[in-house]
């Protein structure tokens, strides 16, 4: 594959709302030692990146960046002279979570929305990875690509292959979120858990993956019942339980304890959550030794009370991001195909967009905020 040399890229001087995008032609990055240069085929535009992008959300990033990170589908363009298993031309999942090779504990980011926020992660990123994938090329960590099984996964089904788009793949990485708070608190197969709020990117996509680890059960808990129903129209009869958010604590915590005993529960609450009672319900109905991960931004204290972790003797685990095993993990569960992506999964594209249409991109997000809506950027 001969390389240009230049590239095409969306810009964003600093954090601004509306912000400041322009489309920009830009030299390729350089590949480095520990670093893949991908060609990005599709990466994700959600409502979320677009108010990160505004300064709305909080989250701090570099000044003078390409958009974007991870939640990127591309093919290896120049593998990086210490790469060992990505071929030029491979497919692969460009996953977002960064972190410090001499330091991954302490210093980590998510690429193109936060970059830790604390001086020794803000220099870190300013440094080596502020450009992120809303471009025709992206120069990615090693760590951070995972070679995908092309065949398997887009092939035709009457050939063997699982017939996904390259668009339906972006849902991998927001999988791997939910992956990450499962393995967390160890789900384990034939487990009663529940998903609150259920309706959410990442909360929907948690029913999906809880379902292909084995989970018996899964409750999933929300305002928008209409969504509710979908995800539950998705799988088997009986083996998703829908409840309503009512404002009712105690009369929800019965309603979501009424199939039998609830083993896990997983928590994707949004900040605006904050003051919902149904995270006490789903403490209240957690059954003792009951596991807990919380994964949301709620801003207020925890609703369990001491006394009823102890009694409970429950486990409430706090949980960022995912391990790096978890990204090979979540690539072979779809391979195999127990894990399902796209229409059957309750996923549609519901628009593809290139560089200079990023702002029709950003209308599509903004209308589109529901679990199960894609939308792509396709350089
Ligand atoms: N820990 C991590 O590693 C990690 C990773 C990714 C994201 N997150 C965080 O997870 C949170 C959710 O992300 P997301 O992308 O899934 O959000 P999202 O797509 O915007 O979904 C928000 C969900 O919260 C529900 N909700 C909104 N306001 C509510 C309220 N007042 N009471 C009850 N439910 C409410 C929504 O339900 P309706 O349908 O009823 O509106 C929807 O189900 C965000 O704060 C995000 O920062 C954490």
């Amino acid at each position: 594959m001969s390389l240009p040399t230049h590239m095409r890229a969306l810009h964003l001087p600093s954090l601004s709302s509306p912000p400041q995008i322009t489309l920009r032609t830009l030299p390729l990055p350089p590949v480095v030692p520990g670093s893949v240069l991908i060609r990005v085929l599709a990466t994700q535009i959600t409502q979320k990146s677009h108010d990160i992008y505004s300064g709305k959300v909080g989250f701090t990033l570099p000044s003078d960046i390409i958009l974007g990170g991870g939640y990127t589908i591309g093919r290896v363009a120049q593998p990086g002279p210490d790469t060992t298993s990505l071929p030029v031309g491979k497919l692969v999942m460009v996953q977002s979570f960064l972190r410090a090779r001499d330091n991954p504990d302490e210093i980590q980011a998510v690429w193109g929305a936060f970059d830790g926020g604390v001086p020794t992660s803000r220099e870190w990123i300013e440094k080596n990875w502020k450009n992120g994938s809303f471009a025709e090329y992206v120069l990615a960590p090693l760590e951070n690509v995972e070679p995908l099984d092309e065949e398997r996964l887009c092939g035709p089904k009457e050939e063997g292959g699982l017939g996904y788009s390259v668009e339906d793949l972006l849902q991998l990485p927001v999988q791997l979120v939910a992956l990450g708070g499962w393995k967390g608190i160890g789900l384990q197969a034939g487990e009663r858990v529940i998903v609150a709020p259920a309706t959410g990117q990442y909360s929907g996509a948690a029913v999906e993956v809880a379902v292909a680890m084995g989970a018996g059960q899964v409750i999933a808990m929300g305002r928008n019942v209409e969504v509710l129903k979908r995800i539950q129209g998705l799988y088997p009869k009986g083996r998703i339980q829908i409840v309503p958010m009512t404002g009712d604590e105690e009369g929800d915590a019965q309603k979501l304890m009424s199939w039998g005993p609830v083993d896990a529960y997983i928590d994707v609450s949004p900040a605006a959550a904050t003051g919902s009672t149904h995270v006490s319900s789903c403490f209240k109905a957690l059954r003792n030794y009951g596991r807990a991960s919380l994964m949301g931004t709620i801003a207020e204290g925890l609703a369990a009370t001491y006394a009823m972790i102890v009694w409970k003797s429950l486990t409430i685990k706090g949980q960022y991001m995912y391990d790096r095993a978890d990204a090979r993990h979540i690539v072979r569960m779809a391979e195999s195909g127990v894990l399902r992506l796209g229409p059957e999964s309750g996923v549609e594209v519901v628009g593809k967009f290139k560089l200079d249409e990023i702002d029709k991109g950003w209308e599509t997000a903004a209308k589109n905020t529901e679990f199960g809506k894609t939308i792509a950027l396709a350089p």
